[in-house]
């Protein structure tokens, strides 16, 4: 259940920021290749929020009207302190709160986000065969990223599965994932993949627009559209062979003019749009100070799209 906001953040475009992605850490177990290089430098431990510090963050954010908060990272779930984290978000009157996650070792946390509020789940998965998942994530974790998800699923959980597709290295998969989201009663959203970081000078060759995609699964099924909220960040069908499919085509189709997010990192600073540097850290801040920081922030975010970004996605967090 939501509670009326207080004094809800809404900017000059009449965007009100609703959803909060929270950074627990930059540090992953895996190297997908478009997210980071082979020897990342990650930052250190002793800069990561603490866990009272994530809640007071959050808890004053919601104060201003937050409804959605969804855990990433890098991989949050290497945090040790994740749990506690977990259990101070869940106390939040959210109407959310998810988990995107790469799902190497979902399994053994399932019980315990069963028990809390978190029961969103997002994992990332490029591939259906080990080769190539091998090939992009550079880790040899197919079989458990599979059985995180399943797992997940027959526990009940929203799982949505996010694969970002790359031309000539699992593009040819994309009826795969169709039969797999059938099957298995769960939704998989194909994203176009960004100029961000490792990719953002050289993504052209690799990049499939989702109207391509959109146009091949035509060819063979029919798609029926459904709604969706207006800041949602995907749109999605059924298809005729029973598949729920998403696409996020931040790429041709931004969706900045309704966006309702802002990040934040695991050091602390609270950014206002994935493809913009500009945001403040927000740490130290004292309560007193919060509706004047907010308010800078809210002139901050950008309306149009930002073409690219150098900064590697890990860091900002996914
Ligand atoms: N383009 C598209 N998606 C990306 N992700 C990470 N980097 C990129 C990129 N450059 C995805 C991850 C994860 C989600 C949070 O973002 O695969 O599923
Ligand atoms: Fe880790 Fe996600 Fe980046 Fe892959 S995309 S390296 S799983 S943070």
């Amino acid at each position: 259940m939501n509670v009326k906001p207080i004094r809800p953040l809404i900017d000059n475009y009449g965007r009100r920021i609703r959803k909060l992605r929270v950074s627990l850490l930059d540090a992953c177990n895996f190297r997908c290749v478009y997210c980071m290089p082979l020897n990342p430098v990650f930052m250190d431990s002793s800069r990561w929020l603490r866990p009272d510090e994530i809640e007071k963050v959050c808890s004053t954010l919601v104060d201003f009207g937050l409804e959605q908060i969804r855990l990433t990272g890098g991989e949050p779930t290497l945090r040790d302190d994740f749990r506690d984290i977990v259990l101070r978000l869940s106390t939040l009157s959210l109407d959310k709160l998810g988990l995107t996650t790469n799902g190497w070792n979902l399994t053994k946390e399932l019980d315990f986000l069963n028990d809390s509020n978190c029961k969103h789940i997002n994992i990332s998965l490029d591939s259906l065969t080990k080769e190539i998942f091998n090939r992009i994530t550079k880790r040899d974790y197919l079989d458990k990223v599979l059985d995180s998800i399943l797992s997940a699923k027959r526990l009940g959980f929203h799982v949505k599965i996010n694969t970002v597709l790359m031309r000539g290295i699992n593009d040819h998969e994309i009826f795969d994932f169709i039969k797999f989201s059938a099957e298995h009663d769960v939704e998989v959203r194909f994203l176009e993949l960004m100029s961000i970081g490792q990719v953002s000078g050289s993504k052209d060759k690799l990049f499939v627009p989702a109207s391509e995609v959109i146009q091949m699964i035509s060819s063979r099924e029919e798609l029926t559209g459904e709604q969706s909220k207006c800041d949602s960040t995907s749109f999605n069908f059924k298809t005729s062979s029973g598949a729920s499919i998403g696409f996020i085509a931040s790429e041709t189709l931004p969706f900045c003019h309704n966006c309702s997010r802002w990040r934040l990192s695991a050091d602390g600073f609270l950014r206002v749009c994935l493809m913009s540097e500009k945001g403040i850290y927000i740490r130290d801040t004292v309560p007193e100070d919060y509706k004047l920081i907010l308010n800078e922030l809210l002139k901050m975010k950008p309306y149009r799209k930002i073409e690219r970004v150098e900064q590697d996605m890990y860091k900002i967090g996914g």
